[in-house]
């Protein structure tokens, strides 16, 4: 079949990417959608299941910091999009290991860049029509006070983890290769996500594994730090918005306008847990624990997501208590899902199928 475009999205088997790939490939059965992961600890092609037989859908196993493989991938599949997501993204592990994250969010995206410069500008029709979206992070803004402004588009970098710096480097090099070679890029920055597939390493699944298993929730500090949320479905939508309307150059910022103190936010997560379980009210309240803060704590983030609703028409769709509703239930229906995870044997499948 002849498909009206060609799009190549990286880390489609993570969590954001996976929600990306699935509205991608049912919204448009005339596009192809190639999804090039390398299968971290975080990429889980079970992610995928419902849209895994799609025929507009591929799945290459590869590596972004591999020039030659990207190089031919996008050759082979004639490739005229580029979503990019693929990334270490936990800033717990970048602090532990900061050159994995410039490795592959660094390194990896530079690749992706003159993969895409390369091939784009040899073929007769150039840039036109071409686009590479790059998918970035609020952290890269640093840190804000509590009842303080937002980060707007124009607010200017200050990342404080190695997580954050690696995102923010990234984000410099994709406009400098706009800038520099006039490659068609756009770059968005999201609020933290929320929902299903979400690795339980992250705030939200994690706490609903423990509260399920009554095992001790690890509040860093004293609870205190800010987090604006954004239901990961809605940010798919932000990011097919912006990858087809967005213009050449410009920085879309997308968040929730939900900002939650942890501790509240943990209180409420105990109380639907509890609720769905049908534990009685406060049942698990004493999982409670608090422990030394994670170094470089950020205080607080919060997105103003004017531009993009104001030029874009882009507004989340859904309220907080009914997505947290959704995502408790997700977790609590899907616990195979969990379990595959925390035994480890998502990894050993595809061990053996990738000889990894
Ligand atoms: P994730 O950790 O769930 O998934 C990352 C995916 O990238 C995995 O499938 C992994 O296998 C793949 N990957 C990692 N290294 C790779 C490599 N070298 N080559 C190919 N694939 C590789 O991440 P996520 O939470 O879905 O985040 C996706 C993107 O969105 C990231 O760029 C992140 O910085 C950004 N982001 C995340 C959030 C959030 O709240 N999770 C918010 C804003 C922006
Ligand atoms: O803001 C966007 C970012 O949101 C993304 O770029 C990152 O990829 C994503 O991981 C997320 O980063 P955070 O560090 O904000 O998310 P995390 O779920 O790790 O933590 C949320 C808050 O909860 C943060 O203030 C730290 C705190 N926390 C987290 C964990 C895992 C705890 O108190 N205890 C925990 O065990």
């Amino acid at each position: 079949m002849d498909y009206k475009r060609h799009i190549l999205v990286t880390g489609g088997a993570g969590f954001i990417g996976s929600h990306l790939v699935r509205l991608l490939v049912n919204k448009y059965p005339d596009y192809l959608i190639v999804n090039l992961d390398k299968l971290t600890y975080a990429g889980n092609l079970a992610n995928l299941k419902d849209v895994e037989a799609a025929t507009n859908y591929r799945f290459e196993f590869g590596d972004i910091c591999d020039l030659e493989r990207v190089a031919h991938l996008l050759e082979e599949h004639c490739i005229d999009g580029i979503i990019h997501l693929a990334a270490e993204s936990h800033v717990d592990r970048s602090i532990k290991d900061p050159l994995a994250f410039a490795r592959t969010n660094v390194m990896g995206t530079l690749t992706l860049l003159q993969a895409a410069k390369a091939y784009w500008s040899s073929l007769p029709s150039g840039y036109e029509g071409k686009r590479f979206h790059h998918v970035s992070t609020d952290e890269v803004y640093g840190s804000l006070e509590l009842g303080g402004g937002f980060f707007t588009e124009a607010t200017r970098y200050d990342p404080h983890s190695p997580y954050s710096a690696s995102k923010a480097s990234s984000d410099h090099f994709v406009r400098a290769f706009g800038d520099t070679y006039g490659l068609p890029v756009v770059v968005t920055n999201c609020s933290n996500n929320y929902g299903s597939y979400q690795f339980p390493e992250k705030l939200i699944p994690l706490f609903i594994n423990n509260i399920r298993q009554g095992k001790p929730l690890p509040v860093y500090g004293r609870g205190e730090n800010v987090r604006d949320w954004l239901y990961v479905e809605d940010h798919a939508r932000a990011l097919d918005v912006v990858f087809h309307q967005g213009a050449n150059l410009q920085t879309y910022n997308i968040g929730g306008f939900n900002e939650w103190r942890n501790i509240d936010l943990i209180h409420v997560l105990i109380s639907t847990v509890d609720r769905l379980l049908g534990n009685p009210e406060g049942h698990s309240l004493g999982l409670i624990t608090y422990v030394t803060d994670r170094a470089g704590h950020d205080l607080r983030y919060a997105i103003d997501a004017t531009k993009i609703k104001d030029e874009l028409g882009w507004e989340p769709s859904l309220q907080f208590e009914e997505g947290i509703e959704r995502t408790v239930r997700w977790y609590l229906d899907n616990q195979e899902w969990i379990d595959q995870i925390t035994t480890g044997d998502y990894q050993r499948y595809y061990a053996e199928m990738y000889q990894l």
